[in-house]
């Protein structure tokens, strides 16, 4: 079966300037609306389809995405592997702001959201193995693009899940550290267990956008978050159009 690779972009890259739109395929889903449109790009020479995980101009917050949707939609249309780019607070230690990391594992601190499609309303009823929740194969061909585009990764780590919007308190992110989280984010569940279920390979890339609440000596700003996102995304984007090329 020949691979359809796409890309869900998160916060910083809900849409890709620098792109050539090859398509616009108007999703369909009985899972309701996806995020956006999927939209064919082509960007120094890959070719993907690209969703904005939280909509056109960031307007859906990461608990009210329509997370089935998304991973339905692409599924319809034929995508075999997603690479998913996650903003993240850094916890451990080499996790600095404007590190990009590929985690190999989470933990799932979120509640209340559509997070299976066996949810028992017809149909059968799956317990998907999820010991490694993401894949590894994936992984390694990032890390692969990583060294063949000179660009510095951080190949293992550990993600933590939270709600949000709101970012944590110092409390919980001491606690998170205690459960052995390198990262926390807001978008990695149920998105991860939502593509295994659909038989779709995932791999996330983090990129470190501020120091977990509590680390530092100021308080997180949004001004400080854009700008490591300004240089940041770049870098991901570069990633990803090796990792594609590849
Ligand atoms: N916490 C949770 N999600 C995030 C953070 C954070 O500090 N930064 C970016 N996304």
């Amino acid at each position: 079966m020949s691979r359809c690779i796409a890309v869900v972009g998160g916060t910083g890259l809900c849409e890709w300037p620098g792109a050539k739109l090859l398509k616009s395929i108007s999703p369909s889903s009985d899972y309701g609306e996806p995020s956006a449109e999927l939209q064919q790009i082509e960007y120094e020479g890959a070719e993907f389809v690209f969703l904005a995980r939280h909509g056109n101009g960031h307007s859906i917050p990461p608990h009210k995405i329509n997370y089935r949707a998304n991973i339905d939609s692409l599924r319809q249309a034929g995508v075999t592997d997603i690479l998913a780019v996650n903003a993240v607070g850094g916890i451990s230690d080499q996790f600095v702001a404007g590190v990009i990391a590929l985690p190999e594992q989470l933990n799932d601190y979120t509640w209340g959201r559509e997070h299976t499609f066996f949810d028992g309303c017809g149909g059968e009823v799956q317990h998907i193995d999820f010991s490694y929740p993401f894949s590894e194969e994936l992984r390694l061909r990032l890390c692969a693009a990583a060294e063949r585009g000179g660009i510095d990764i951080e190949p293992y780590g550990t993600y933590a899940v939270t709600q949000g919007p709101r970012l944590e308190t110092a409390a919980e992110i001491r606690r998170l550290a205690r459960d052995g989280n390198d990262m926390v984010g807001m978008t990695a569940m149920p998105e991860a267990a939502l593509a295994r279920e659909a038989g779709i390979n995932y791999a996330s890339v983090c990129l470190v956008v501020n120091p977990g609440a509590g680390l530092s000596d100021s308080l997180i700003t949004m001004e400080d978050i854009q700008a490591v996102i300004d240089t940041g995304m770049l870098q991901v984007k570069s990633l990803l159009a090796h990792c594609i090329c590849g």
